[in-house]
């Protein structure tokens, strides 16, 4: 666990502008920095970082977050490692709780700067095996491509490393999988004789290699095994070359292997990558549709092509989204991406890659294949495989097309369809998600605590002011306005940005509506030299919404027939203060109160 305290003290010195600026260049629009969101295509800047707020946000798609969130999902970093990566930039070393450090990852820079260094030994043994570069030619490679995604040669020898690595011993090298040690305690090289394919992380740091046998020989692919840097499940090959394609084209075209990657970018097809070796999982396809609106999962036309596209759109359903396209395109069963574009061109591919059969389709005829819906048991069996497969569809309306098609092919209703599938019956979005609703609705004066909370994100500190026992309790602002204060009293929170509250509170049940309200901080934001009177405004709108809650009361139990003097007394006061406010209580009231004062307060 990193300390709460070292990430407020990190967001005080970062400057969200510069860390997105490095990656994603901005442009000045008045206070803010403007550029064309990274998180969906479009082609009008409204992707907007507020310096003042230190905070990003896109009107377009809703993206937003702190420095350490636009790292999160810019550059797939986990929470610690955008952590440390910013704290790298400054310069500042990342402290760890007590309690964290026995089970810590090891530090993984010395495992990084190793893996660099392999790198950069294995490409220059390249430039001197002339039987690897004569491999890499025959399959058609360039110099160019070999460079751009780093490939090197690892030497036909049992210690090769030695020559880069003085140290044989060090530990960083078995813990990074580039040596193997035997019973006896001896080291040798886990790669010899092999074509390396360097594996790089979102950042472009090379995490792992992929070593194929030049010709013939087994394994043909050795892989790093999976090391604190590594983790296959979660990577995704080629994809710091495939980026800028990826944008482009606003697709990305997933293949099976290495050369796959290699030899589309050669010919022409820049943005392709690959899972490793690994069946696709949940998280390749959330990168993949973070980077992209269309994802096309390119598969072999063979048996184990087929069973590869079938588990990548089992692991795509619960990723998938009305506004986002997954497909799938089967070669013919002769070809891998590589031999096809080799063999058939750019063009050809391409014009297939257009063909590729969309996800919906691609379930419904696997399942139609599998039942014969002629009969009855057919048409059951239909359903009964559907229903754990269509259950984990988010997206209404791409899961309510599906539906359809179920019920046309086996010739339920729709609501029998829905009912067996254990699905509510379905419901335009558009009349069911409220928050659509209230962002269409025309815009009425937010709430007076809707106010307060906006002013207390803003500048929390202001927190130390509030008088809790006049806030309304009843509010979907209260317990979030009391989180603040809370945090601002034992100093986790100080003279702090918007950015800083949002890191508090990630993934608490705050979260969500600070970043809400943190939007409107940059949609709307106050003029500095407007806060304290509208904070003191808003004390005396608190003060007079306690009044009036209290003046109800005493009216209500007034009615009821029972006031003690004190509350007789107060409820004086109170209507004296009304009608000095002018709000118009009129006289029979007074009357009313002489009358009960009369028969009861004696
Ligand atoms: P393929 O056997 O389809 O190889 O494996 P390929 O990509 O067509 O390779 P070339 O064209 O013969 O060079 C596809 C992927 O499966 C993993 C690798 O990631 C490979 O790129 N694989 C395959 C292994 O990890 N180990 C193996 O022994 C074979
Ligand atoms: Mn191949």
């Amino acid at each position: 666990m990193i300390p709460q305290s070292f990430i407020q003290e990190l967001l005080s010195r970062v400057d969200v502008v510069e860390v997105i600026d490095r990656l994603v260049p901005l442009k000045k629009a008045g206070a803010n920095y403007a550029a064309c969101c990274p998180f969906h295509a479009e082609k009008s800047p409204s992707f907007t970082v507020s310096p003042t707020k230190q905070f990003y946000h896109c009107f377009g798609c809703g993206a937003h977050g702190s420095a350490i969130g636009f790292l999160m999902e810019y550059s797939g970093l986990s929470y610690p490692e955008a952590i440390r990566e910013l704290a790298g930039q400054i310069g500042l070393n990342v402290p760890e709780d007590e309690s964290a450090t026995r089970t810590a990852k090891p530090d993984t820079s010395s495992l990084s700067e190793t893996m660099a260094r392999a790198a950069k030994f294995y490409r220059e043994q390249l430039k001197s095996s002339a039987r690897a570069v004569d491999y890499l030619k025959r399959r058609g490679l360039t110099g160019e491509i070999a460079a751009q995604f780093g490939l090197g040669y690892a030497p036909d020898a049992w210690q090769g490393l030695e020559a880069v690595f003085a140290d044989y011993g060090a530990r960083e090298l078995l813990e990074a999988g580039l040596v193997i040690e035997n019973d006896q305690g001896r080291r040798y090289d886990r790669f010899r004789d092999r074509i390396m394919f360097p594996i790089q992380d979102q950042r472009g740091n090379v995490i792992g290699f992929g070593g194929r046998v030049i010709d013939q020989g087994e394994p043909k692919y050795l892989n790093s095994p999976e090391t604190p840097l590594f983790e296959k499940g979660r990577e995704l090959y080629g994809l710091t070359q495939a980026r800028a394609a990826i944008r482009d084209v606003d697709s990305v075209i997933v293949v099976e292997g290495y050369m796959d990657v290699v030899a589309l970018a050669q010919h022409g097809v820049p943005n392709a990558v690959a899972t490793l070796g690994t069946a696709t999982t949940g998280t390749h396809v959330q990168k993949l549709l973070r980077q992209a609106d269309r994802v096309i999962f390119c598969f072999d036309g063979d048996i184990a092509g087929r069973k590869a596209a079938w588990r990548a759109l089992e692991a795509s359903l619960e990723q998938l989204a009305d506004d986002k396209t997954v497909c799938f395109l089967f070669l013919p069963s002769e070809h891998d991406p590589d031999s096809f574009i080799r063999e058939r061109g750019r063009d050809a591919f391409n014009a297939e890659a257009a063909r590729a059969v969309p996800l919906a389709g691609f379930l419904m005829r696997e399942l139609l294949g599998r039942h014969d819906i002629a009969s009855a048991e057919g048409r059951a069996g239909l359903l009964h495989d559907a229903k754990p497969l269509i259950g984990r569809v988010q997206a209404p309306l791409l899961r309510l097309a599906m539906v359809k098609e179920l019920a046309a092919a086996s010739g339920f209703s729709q609501p029998e369809v829905e009912s067996s599938l254990g699905l509510k019956p379905s419901v335009p979005p558009w009349s069911r998600n409220p928050r659509a609703a209230t962002r269409a609705a025309p815009k009425h004066a937010p709430s007076l605590s809707r106010t307060l909370l906006k002013l207390i994100v803003h500048q929390p500190e202001l927190a130390a002011r509030l008088p809790f026992e006049l806030i309304p309790q009843d509010r979907i602002e209260t317990p979030l306005l009391g989180a603040i204060a809370d945090a601002v009293s034992v100093g986790d929170i100080g003279r702090g940005s918007p950015a800083m509250l949002l890191e508090h509170f990630r993934q608490t049940s705050h979260a969500s509506l600070l970043g809400d309200i943190a939007h409107e901080l940059v949609d709307d934001p106050f003029e500095e030299s407007a806060i304290e009177p509208l904070f003191c405004d808003l004390l005396d709108g608190l003060r007079e919404q306690a009044r009036g809650g209290e003046f109800r009361k005493l009216q209500e139990k007034l009615a009821g027939g029972r006031l003690d003097p004190h509350e007789l007394a107060r409820y004086r006061e109170l209507l004296t203060q009304k009608q000095k406010l002018g709000s118009g209580q009129s006289g029979p009231q007074e009357d009313r109160i002489a009358g009960f004062s009369d028969s009861s307060a004696t």
